[in-house]
Protein backbone atom coordinates (compact mmCIF):
# COMPACT_ATOMS: atom_id res chain seq x y z
CA UNK A 1 0.00 0.00 0.00
CA UNK A 2 3.18 2.07 -0.06
CA UNK A 3 3.42 4.25 -3.55
CA UNK A 4 7.55 4.59 -3.02
CA UNK A 5 7.40 0.69 -2.87
CA UNK A 6 5.35 0.19 -6.29
CA UNK A 7 7.89 2.53 -8.00
CA UNK A 8 10.44 0.32 -7.18
CA UNK A 9 8.52 -3.17 -7.95
CA UNK A 10 8.15 -1.43 -11.44
CA UNK A 11 11.62 -1.00 -12.11
CA UNK A 12 12.59 -4.34 -11.26
CA UNK A 13 10.04 -5.47 -13.31
CA UNK A 14 12.18 -3.90 -16.72
CA UNK A 15 15.11 -5.34 -15.75
CA UNK A 16 13.21 -8.86 -15.65
CA UNK A 17 12.77 -8.73 -19.35
CA UNK A 18 16.30 -10.02 -19.77
CA UNK A 19 15.92 -12.84 -18.06
CA UNK A 20 19.44 -13.20 -17.02
CA UNK A 21 19.59 -12.13 -13.68
CA UNK A 22 15.92 -13.64 -12.86
CA UNK A 23 17.81 -15.76 -9.63
CA UNK A 24 19.44 -12.74 -8.61
CA UNK A 25 17.06 -10.52 -8.79
CA UNK A 26 15.00 -12.37 -6.98
CA UNK A 27 16.88 -12.73 -4.52
CA UNK A 28 17.50 -8.70 -4.26
CA UNK A 29 13.88 -7.77 -4.05
CA UNK A 30 13.30 -10.15 -1.27
CA UNK A 31 16.07 -8.11 0.65
CA UNK A 32 14.87 -4.81 -0.62
CA UNK A 33 11.01 -6.11 0.60
CA UNK A 34 12.76 -6.89 3.71
CA UNK A 35 14.39 -3.29 4.04
CA UNK A 36 10.89 -1.71 3.22
CA UNK A 37 9.21 -3.83 6.38
CA UNK A 38 11.87 -2.24 8.78
CA UNK A 39 11.47 1.34 7.16
CA UNK A 40 7.77 0.95 7.39
CA UNK A 41 8.17 -0.26 10.64
CA UNK A 42 10.50 2.23 12.15
CA UNK A 43 8.44 4.85 10.20
CA UNK A 44 5.19 3.58 11.67
CA UNK A 45 6.91 4.38 15.30
CA UNK A 46 8.09 7.51 14.76
CA UNK A 47 5.08 8.35 13.95
CA UNK A 48 3.36 6.93 17.29
CA UNK A 49 5.86 9.07 19.22
CA UNK A 50 4.70 12.14 17.55
CA UNK A 51 1.73 11.89 18.03
CA UNK A 52 2.53 11.09 21.85
CA UNK A 53 4.46 14.07 21.88
CA UNK A 54 2.10 16.35 20.08
CA UNK A 55 -0.56 15.23 22.68
CA UNK A 56 1.58 15.69 25.53
CA UNK A 57 2.43 19.36 24.20
CA UNK A 58 -1.13 19.75 24.20
CA UNK A 59 -2.37 18.89 27.63
CA UNK A 60 0.36 20.76 28.88
CA UNK A 61 -0.30 24.06 26.82
CA UNK A 62 -3.82 23.21 28.08
CA UNK A 63 -2.53 23.23 32.06
CA UNK A 64 -0.48 26.51 31.13
CA UNK A 65 -3.81 27.99 30.02
CA UNK A 66 -5.76 27.50 32.65
CA UNK A 67 -2.81 28.79 35.07
CA UNK A 68 -2.59 31.95 33.01
CA UNK A 69 -6.30 32.71 33.68
CA UNK A 70 -6.43 32.06 37.13
CA UNK A 71 -3.05 32.11 38.42
CA UNK A 72 -4.16 34.42 41.35
CA UNK A 73 -5.34 33.56 44.93
CA UNK A 74 -9.27 34.77 45.56
CA UNK A 75 -9.25 38.37 47.21
CA UNK A 76 -9.01 38.54 50.38
CA UNK A 77 -11.44 40.10 53.17
CA UNK A 78 -10.46 43.54 54.52
CA UNK A 79 -9.74 43.30 58.26
CA UNK A 80 -11.70 45.71 60.48
CA UNK A 81 -10.19 48.07 63.12
CA UNK A 82 -7.00 46.95 60.92
CA UNK A 83 -4.95 47.19 57.73
CA UNK A 84 -4.19 44.61 54.98
CA UNK A 85 -0.44 45.18 53.39
CA UNK A 86 0.40 43.68 50.59
CA UNK A 87 -1.62 44.25 46.85
CA UNK A 88 -0.54 40.93 44.85
CA UNK A 89 -2.70 37.93 45.42
CA UNK A 90 -0.34 36.38 42.79
CA UNK A 91 0.98 32.58 43.89
CA UNK A 92 4.34 32.91 45.54
CA UNK A 93 2.86 36.48 47.42
CA UNK A 94 2.90 37.36 50.67
CA UNK A 95 -0.22 39.33 52.64
CA UNK A 96 0.49 41.33 56.08
CA UNK A 97 -2.05 42.29 58.64
CA UNK A 98 -1.98 44.83 61.03
CA UNK A 99 -4.64 45.77 63.78
CA UNK A 100 -5.34 49.26 64.82
CA UNK A 101 -4.37 50.72 67.90
CA UNK A 102 -6.30 49.06 70.86
CA UNK A 103 -6.97 45.84 68.95
CA UNK A 104 -4.42 42.92 68.92
CA UNK A 105 -4.34 40.47 65.79
CA UNK A 106 -6.01 36.82 66.15
CA UNK A 107 -5.53 34.54 63.67
CA UNK A 108 -2.83 34.67 60.78
CA UNK A 109 -0.38 37.65 60.89
CA UNK A 110 0.47 36.75 57.51
CA UNK A 111 -0.72 34.70 54.57
CA UNK A 112 1.26 33.21 51.31
CA UNK A 113 -0.98 32.40 48.04
CA UNK A 114 0.19 28.73 47.37
CA UNK A 115 0.28 26.77 44.04
CA UNK A 116 -3.27 25.44 44.76
CA UNK A 117 -4.23 29.07 44.20
CA UNK A 118 -5.57 29.43 48.38
CA UNK A 119 -4.12 31.24 51.01
CA UNK A 120 -2.11 29.51 53.36
CA UNK A 121 -2.72 30.60 57.76
CA UNK A 122 -6.48 31.09 58.58
CA UNK A 123 -8.27 34.82 58.13
CA UNK A 124 -7.53 36.79 60.78
CA UNK A 125 -9.54 39.49 63.07
CA UNK A 126 -8.22 42.24 65.10
CA UNK A 127 -10.26 41.98 68.46
CA UNK A 128 -10.49 45.14 71.00
CA UNK A 129 -7.68 44.92 73.57
CA UNK A 130 -9.47 44.18 76.90
CA UNK A 131 -8.25 47.38 79.21
CA UNK A 132 -10.20 45.96 81.75
CA UNK A 133 -8.27 42.59 82.28
CA UNK A 134 -5.92 44.38 84.80
CA UNK A 135 -8.79 44.94 86.94
CA UNK A 136 -7.76 48.71 86.85
CA UNK A 137 -11.23 50.10 88.91
CA UNK A 138 -10.22 49.92 92.40
CA UNK A 139 -12.85 49.98 95.55
CA UNK A 140 -15.61 48.20 93.93
CA UNK A 141 -15.79 49.89 90.71
CA UNK A 142 -17.01 48.29 87.30
CA UNK A 143 -14.64 48.89 84.75
CA UNK A 144 -15.88 49.32 81.14
CA UNK A 145 -13.82 48.18 78.45
CA UNK A 146 -13.91 50.96 75.15
CA UNK A 147 -11.49 51.00 72.22
CA UNK A 148 -8.10 52.03 73.44
CA UNK A 149 -9.24 52.98 77.03
CA UNK A 150 -11.46 51.89 79.56
CA UNK A 151 -13.59 53.77 82.47
CA UNK A 152 -14.57 52.88 85.86
CA UNK A 153 -18.19 53.32 87.01
CA UNK A 154 -17.23 53.85 90.67
CA UNK A 155 -19.31 52.52 93.60
CA UNK A 156 -21.21 54.58 96.01
CA UNK A 157 -18.89 56.77 97.62
CA UNK A 158 -16.01 56.64 95.63
CA UNK A 159 -14.28 58.70 92.65
CA UNK A 160 -11.64 59.70 90.57
CA UNK A 161 -10.99 57.74 86.92
CA UNK A 162 -9.89 54.41 88.87
CA UNK A 163 -12.20 54.81 91.94
CA UNK A 164 -9.37 55.89 94.01
CA UNK A 165 -10.56 58.34 96.48
CA UNK A 166 -13.12 58.42 98.85
CA UNK A 167 -16.04 60.81 97.29
CA UNK A 168 -16.97 64.05 98.80
CA UNK A 169 -20.04 63.36 100.52
CA UNK A 170 -21.12 67.44 98.92
CA UNK A 171 -21.15 66.25 95.02
CA UNK A 172 -23.40 68.33 93.17
CA UNK A 173 -26.60 67.14 93.14
CA UNK A 174 -26.75 66.45 89.07
CA UNK A 175 -23.91 64.06 88.77
CA UNK A 176 -26.07 61.43 86.10
CA UNK A 177 -28.80 63.17 83.73
CA UNK A 178 -28.03 64.30 80.39
CA UNK A 179 -26.34 67.20 81.31
CA UNK A 180 -23.66 65.36 82.85
CA UNK A 181 -21.41 62.83 81.38
CA UNK A 182 -18.49 61.00 82.37
CA UNK A 183 -15.54 62.20 81.21
CA UNK A 184 -13.15 59.32 79.11
CA UNK A 185 -9.63 59.15 80.53
CA UNK A 186 -6.87 57.35 79.29
CA UNK A 187 -3.65 56.73 81.17
CA UNK A 188 -0.96 56.69 80.03
CA UNK A 189 2.45 55.69 81.35
CA UNK A 190 1.22 56.87 84.76
CA UNK A 191 -0.74 60.58 83.46
CA UNK A 192 -4.06 60.71 83.51
CA UNK A 193 -5.70 62.02 80.04
CA UNK A 194 -9.51 62.96 80.61
CA UNK A 195 -11.65 64.42 78.01
CA UNK A 196 -15.22 65.09 76.97
CA UNK A 197 -17.46 64.70 74.15
CA UNK A 198 -18.45 67.63 71.98
CA UNK A 199 -20.70 69.99 73.58
CA UNK A 200 -19.45 68.85 77.18
CA UNK A 201 -16.47 70.30 79.25
CA UNK A 202 -14.81 69.02 82.14
CA UNK A 203 -16.35 71.28 85.25
CA UNK A 204 -14.28 72.99 87.34
CA UNK A 205 -13.83 70.53 90.18
CA UNK A 206 -13.18 67.23 89.25
CA UNK A 207 -11.31 65.70 85.90
CA UNK A 208 -14.17 62.98 86.11
CA UNK A 209 -17.29 64.99 85.07
CA UNK A 210 -18.29 66.63 81.93
CA UNK A 211 -20.93 69.28 82.16
CA UNK A 212 -23.07 70.26 79.33
CA UNK A 213 -21.83 73.74 77.66
CA UNK A 214 -24.84 76.02 77.67
CA UNK A 215 -24.04 77.57 74.79
CA UNK A 216 -27.12 79.61 74.84
CA UNK A 217 -25.53 81.27 77.48
CA UNK A 218 -22.20 81.66 76.06
CA UNK A 219 -22.73 82.92 72.97
CA UNK A 220 -25.64 85.49 74.24
CA UNK A 221 -25.18 88.64 72.25
CA UNK A 222 -21.94 87.11 71.26
CA UNK A 223 -19.69 88.95 68.78
CA UNK A 224 -20.60 87.02 65.89
CA UNK A 225 -24.10 87.63 66.96
CA UNK A 226 -26.79 85.83 68.41
CA UNK A 227 -27.04 81.91 68.20
CA UNK A 228 -30.88 82.09 67.49
CA UNK A 229 -33.03 84.45 65.52
CA UNK A 230 -35.94 84.21 68.47
CA UNK A 231 -35.13 81.55 71.04
CA UNK A 232 -32.00 79.29 71.61
CA UNK A 233 -32.86 76.16 73.57
CA UNK A 234 -29.98 74.34 74.94
CA UNK A 235 -30.08 70.74 74.72
CA UNK A 236 -27.36 68.06 76.14
CA UNK A 237 -24.23 68.44 74.22
CA UNK A 238 -25.88 71.19 72.18
CA UNK A 239 -28.79 73.41 71.63
CA UNK A 240 -31.70 74.38 69.11
CA UNK A 241 -33.41 77.20 67.38
CA UNK A 242 -37.17 78.05 68.46
CA UNK A 243 -39.45 80.20 66.34
CA UNK A 244 -42.95 81.40 67.41
CA UNK A 245 -46.50 79.73 66.16
CA UNK A 246 -46.60 80.82 62.89
CA UNK A 247 -43.21 80.45 61.67
CA UNK A 248 -40.89 78.22 61.05
CA UNK A 249 -37.21 77.35 61.46
CA UNK A 250 -34.92 77.76 58.52
CA UNK A 251 -32.80 75.65 56.94
CA UNK A 252 -29.42 76.77 58.60
CA UNK A 253 -31.61 76.58 61.64
CA UNK A 254 -30.99 79.92 63.18
CA UNK A 255 -33.78 81.88 61.65
CA UNK A 256 -37.33 81.62 61.38
CA UNK A 257 -39.59 82.08 58.81
CA UNK A 258 -42.96 83.43 58.29
CA UNK A 259 -45.52 80.46 57.58
CA UNK A 260 -47.39 81.66 54.36
CA UNK A 261 -51.01 80.34 55.95
CA UNK A 262 -53.23 81.72 52.97
CA UNK A 263 -51.13 79.77 50.71
CA UNK A 264 -50.95 76.46 52.53
CA UNK A 265 -54.91 76.68 53.34
CA UNK A 266 -53.86 76.86 57.02
CA UNK A 267 -56.05 79.21 57.63
CA UNK A 268 -60.20 79.63 58.38
CA UNK A 269 -61.14 82.32 56.53
CA UNK A 270 -64.84 81.89 54.59
CA UNK A 271 -65.62 82.32 50.55
CA UNK A 272 -66.52 85.65 51.13
CA UNK A 273 -63.17 86.79 53.23
CA UNK A 274 -59.86 87.40 51.56
CA UNK A 275 -57.03 85.87 53.41
CA UNK A 276 -54.00 88.03 53.95
CA UNK A 277 -50.78 86.60 55.22
CA UNK A 278 -48.67 87.98 57.91
CA UNK A 279 -45.46 88.09 59.63
CA UNK A 280 -46.48 85.15 62.19
CA UNK A 281 -49.86 84.79 61.42
CA UNK A 282 -53.07 85.68 58.82
CA UNK A 283 -56.29 88.01 58.65
CA UNK A 284 -59.30 87.50 57.41
CA UNK A 285 -60.54 90.59 55.22
CA UNK A 286 -64.16 91.35 53.93
CA UNK A 287 -64.51 94.34 51.69
CA UNK A 288 -68.03 95.91 52.41
CA UNK A 289 -68.86 98.83 50.19
CA UNK A 290 -69.39 102.57 52.78
CA UNK A 291 -72.99 103.34 53.35
CA UNK A 292 -73.07 107.35 52.35
CA UNK A 293 -76.11 109.17 52.19
CA UNK A 294 -77.48 109.42 48.80
CA UNK A 295 -74.80 107.85 47.24
CA UNK A 296 -74.50 103.69 46.69
CA UNK A 297 -71.42 102.19 46.45
CA UNK A 298 -70.91 98.90 44.11
CA UNK A 299 -67.76 96.53 44.24
CA UNK A 300 -66.24 96.63 40.99
CA UNK A 301 -63.10 94.59 42.09
CA UNK A 302 -62.10 92.38 45.31
CA UNK A 303 -60.97 95.57 46.96
CA UNK A 304 -62.76 98.51 45.07
CA UNK A 305 -66.23 100.31 45.18
CA UNK A 306 -66.91 102.90 42.88
CA UNK A 307 -70.02 105.15 43.01
CA UNK A 308 -73.50 104.70 40.95
CA UNK A 309 -74.17 107.67 38.89
CA UNK A 310 -75.84 110.33 40.74
CA UNK A 311 -79.03 111.94 39.94
CA UNK A 312 -78.90 115.56 38.68
CA UNK A 313 -78.68 118.10 41.06
CA UNK A 314 -77.89 115.75 44.31
CA UNK A 315 -75.31 117.73 45.16
CA UNK A 316 -74.78 115.52 48.70
CA UNK A 317 -74.16 112.63 45.90
CA UNK A 318 -71.56 114.13 43.49
CA UNK A 319 -69.71 115.35 46.69
CA UNK A 320 -69.48 111.57 48.04
CA UNK A 321 -66.12 110.11 47.20
CA UNK A 322 -66.28 108.57 43.81
CA UNK A 323 -64.23 105.61 44.89
CA UNK A 324 -63.25 103.88 47.76
CA UNK A 325 -59.74 100.85 47.23
CA UNK A 326 -58.82 98.80 50.03
CA UNK A 327 -54.75 97.89 50.47
CA UNK A 328 -53.45 95.52 53.14
CA UNK A 329 -49.88 95.59 54.33
CA UNK A 330 -48.23 93.39 56.69
CA UNK A 331 -45.09 94.67 58.31
CA UNK A 332 -43.06 93.81 61.18
CA UNK A 333 -42.88 95.08 64.28
CA UNK A 334 -40.58 98.03 65.25
CA UNK A 335 -39.81 98.77 61.18
CA UNK A 336 -37.64 101.48 61.08
CA UNK A 337 -39.20 105.00 60.21
CA UNK A 338 -39.64 107.10 57.92
CA UNK A 339 -40.47 104.92 54.90
CA UNK A 340 -42.78 105.26 52.38
CA UNK A 341 -45.22 102.61 53.01
CA UNK A 342 -47.95 103.37 49.75
CA UNK A 343 -48.27 105.58 46.47
CA UNK A 344 -51.04 106.86 45.33
CA UNK A 345 -51.31 108.28 42.01
CA UNK A 346 -54.03 109.72 39.23
CA UNK A 347 -53.41 107.52 35.82
CA UNK A 348 -55.43 109.87 34.14
CA UNK A 349 -56.00 113.17 35.55
CA UNK A 350 -58.66 115.80 34.25
CA UNK A 351 -58.33 118.93 36.26
CA UNK A 352 -55.49 121.18 36.63
CA UNK A 353 -54.82 120.06 40.41
CA UNK A 354 -54.57 117.14 42.57
CA UNK A 355 -54.10 117.23 46.33
CA UNK A 356 -53.35 114.71 48.68
CA UNK A 357 -54.31 114.38 52.12
CA UNK A 358 -54.29 112.02 55.31
CA UNK A 359 -57.73 111.51 56.90
CA UNK A 360 -58.44 110.71 60.42
CA UNK A 361 -57.33 112.04 63.87
CA UNK A 362 -54.57 112.03 66.35
CA UNK A 363 -54.04 108.06 66.13
CA UNK A 364 -53.20 108.21 62.95
CA UNK A 365 -51.02 111.17 62.28
CA UNK A 366 -49.00 109.51 65.00
CA UNK A 367 -47.64 107.49 62.77
CA UNK A 368 -48.29 108.30 59.55
CA UNK A 369 -48.21 111.39 56.96
CA UNK A 370 -48.24 111.88 53.03
CA UNK A 371 -46.47 114.31 51.33
CA UNK A 372 -46.34 114.41 47.38
CA UNK A 373 -43.67 112.80 45.07
CA UNK A 374 -44.28 114.31 42.01
CA UNK A 375 -47.58 116.04 40.32
CA UNK A 376 -49.52 112.82 40.24
CA UNK A 377 -48.46 110.86 43.48
CA UNK A 378 -48.71 111.05 46.71
CA UNK A 379 -46.79 109.02 49.37
CA UNK A 380 -48.12 107.59 52.52
CA UNK A 381 -45.16 107.74 54.79
CA UNK A 382 -45.00 105.67 57.91
CA UNK A 383 -43.01 108.30 60.54
CA UNK A 384 -42.41 106.37 63.40
CA UNK A 385 -41.41 103.08 64.05
CA UNK A 386 -44.56 100.69 65.64
CA UNK A 387 -44.25 98.27 67.91
CA UNK A 388 -46.63 95.35 67.11
CA UNK A 389 -48.90 93.30 67.92
CA UNK A 390 -50.86 96.43 65.95
CA UNK A 391 -53.45 97.21 63.40
CA UNK A 392 -53.25 100.44 62.15
CA UNK A 393 -55.34 102.15 59.12
CA UNK A 394 -54.98 105.14 57.25
CA UNK A 395 -57.17 106.65 54.93
CA UNK A 396 -55.23 109.11 51.87
CA UNK A 397 -58.35 111.14 50.17
CA UNK A 398 -57.05 112.65 46.58
CA UNK A 399 -58.97 115.25 45.34
CA UNK A 400 -58.94 116.45 41.36
CA UNK A 401 -59.93 120.14 40.90
CA UNK A 402 -60.48 122.27 38.04
CA UNK A 403 -59.61 126.14 39.05
CA UNK A 404 -60.44 125.35 43.08
CA UNK A 405 -63.56 123.49 41.84
CA UNK A 406 -63.95 119.87 42.82
CA UNK A 407 -63.86 117.02 40.02
CA UNK A 408 -63.85 114.47 42.34
CA UNK A 409 -61.94 112.71 45.21
CA UNK A 410 -60.88 109.06 45.31
CA UNK A 411 -60.52 107.32 48.54
CA UNK A 412 -57.37 104.89 49.69
CA UNK A 413 -57.70 103.25 52.95
CA UNK A 414 -54.70 101.56 54.02
CA UNK A 415 -54.90 98.94 56.64
CA UNK A 416 -51.20 97.58 58.04
CA UNK A 417 -50.73 94.41 60.35
CA UNK A 418 -47.86 94.85 62.64
CA UNK A 419 -46.70 91.49 63.62
CA UNK A 420 -45.70 90.88 67.37
CA UNK A 421 -42.07 90.25 66.08
CA UNK A 422 -39.48 92.22 64.46
CA UNK A 423 -39.14 89.34 62.10
C1 LIG B 1 -10.70 30.93 39.39
O1 LIG B 1 -11.09 32.29 39.68
C2 LIG B 1 -12.44 32.43 39.97
C3 LIG B 1 -12.71 33.90 40.20
O2 LIG B 1 -11.80 34.68 39.51
C4 LIG B 1 -12.81 31.60 41.20
O3 LIG B 1 -14.22 31.74 41.47
C5 LIG B 1 -12.44 30.18 40.98
O4 LIG B 1 -12.68 29.45 42.19
C6 LIG B 1 -10.99 30.03 40.61
N1 LIG B 1 -10.66 28.65 40.31
C7 LIG B 1 -9.67 28.04 40.89
C8 LIG B 1 -9.43 26.64 40.46
O5 LIG B 1 -8.96 28.59 41.70
C1 LIG C 1 -43.22 74.23 58.77
O1 LIG C 1 -43.12 73.30 59.83
C2 LIG C 1 -44.20 72.41 59.93
C3 LIG C 1 -43.98 71.54 61.12
O2 LIG C 1 -43.60 72.32 62.22
C4 LIG C 1 -44.29 71.58 58.66
O3 LIG C 1 -45.41 70.75 58.72
C5 LIG C 1 -44.40 72.50 57.46
O4 LIG C 1 -44.36 71.75 56.26
C6 LIG C 1 -43.29 73.51 57.44
N1 LIG C 1 -43.54 74.46 56.37
C7 LIG C 1 -42.58 74.81 55.55
C8 LIG C 1 -42.98 75.80 54.49
O5 LIG C 1 -41.46 74.38 55.62
C1 LIG D 1 -60.08 80.76 62.88
O1 LIG D 1 -59.02 80.17 63.58
C2 LIG D 1 -58.56 80.93 64.67
C3 LIG D 1 -57.38 80.22 65.23
O2 LIG D 1 -56.44 79.98 64.24
C4 LIG D 1 -59.65 81.10 65.69
O3 LIG D 1 -59.19 81.90 66.74
C5 LIG D 1 -60.85 81.74 65.02
O4 LIG D 1 -61.93 81.81 65.93
C6 LIG D 1 -61.26 80.95 63.81
N1 LIG D 1 -62.32 81.66 63.12
C7 LIG D 1 -63.35 81.04 62.61
C8 LIG D 1 -64.35 81.90 61.90
O5 LIG D 1 -63.50 79.84 62.68
C1 LIG E 1 -80.68 113.38 49.29
O1 LIG E 1 -81.63 112.78 48.43
C2 LIG E 1 -82.93 113.17 48.73
C3 LIG E 1 -83.91 112.40 47.81
O2 LIG E 1 -83.25 111.77 46.79
C4 LIG E 1 -83.06 114.65 48.55
O3 LIG E 1 -84.38 115.03 48.89
C5 LIG E 1 -82.09 115.37 49.45
O4 LIG E 1 -82.10 116.70 49.20
C6 LIG E 1 -80.72 114.87 49.20
N1 LIG E 1 -79.77 115.43 50.15
C7 LIG E 1 -78.84 116.29 49.80
C8 LIG E 1 -78.00 116.86 50.88
O5 LIG E 1 -78.67 116.60 48.61
C1 LIG F 1 -36.34 98.97 67.55
O1 LIG F 1 -35.21 98.95 66.67
C2 LIG F 1 -34.13 99.73 67.13
C3 LIG F 1 -33.04 99.65 66.07
O2 LIG F 1 -33.56 99.60 64.82
C4 LIG F 1 -33.61 99.23 68.45
O3 LIG F 1 -32.57 100.02 68.91
C5 LIG F 1 -34.74 99.22 69.45
O4 LIG F 1 -34.30 98.62 70.64
C6 LIG F 1 -35.93 98.45 68.91
N1 LIG F 1 -37.04 98.56 69.83
C7 LIG F 1 -37.61 97.51 70.37
C8 LIG F 1 -38.73 97.77 71.30
O5 LIG F 1 -37.27 96.39 70.11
Amino acid sequence: NCPESNKLLFHFHIFSKDGVFLQEIQGSLKQVQKLLSSHEASYMQSLRNLKKKINLLLSSAARQNTKAINSTCPKLESLINGRKLGKSHSIGHEVHFLCDPGYELVGSESRVCQESLTWSGQQPTCRDINECASSPCLNGGTCVDEVNQFSCVCAKGWAGVTCQTAAASTLPAATTGPYVRPSRCTIVQGTTHCTCEPGYTISGRDSYTCTDIDECELFHNGQAGRLCLHACVNTPGGYRCSCPAGYNVTRDGRSCKDIDECATRQNNCTKDQMCINTYGGFQCVRVDCPKIPNATYVKTSPMRCERNPCPVDNKACSQAPNSFSYHYLAVVSNLSAPRVMFRVSALRPIGDTLRFSLLGGRPVRRHFTVQRSDRLTGELMLASPVQGPATLEAEVEMSELERRVQLGKYITKVTMFVSQYEF
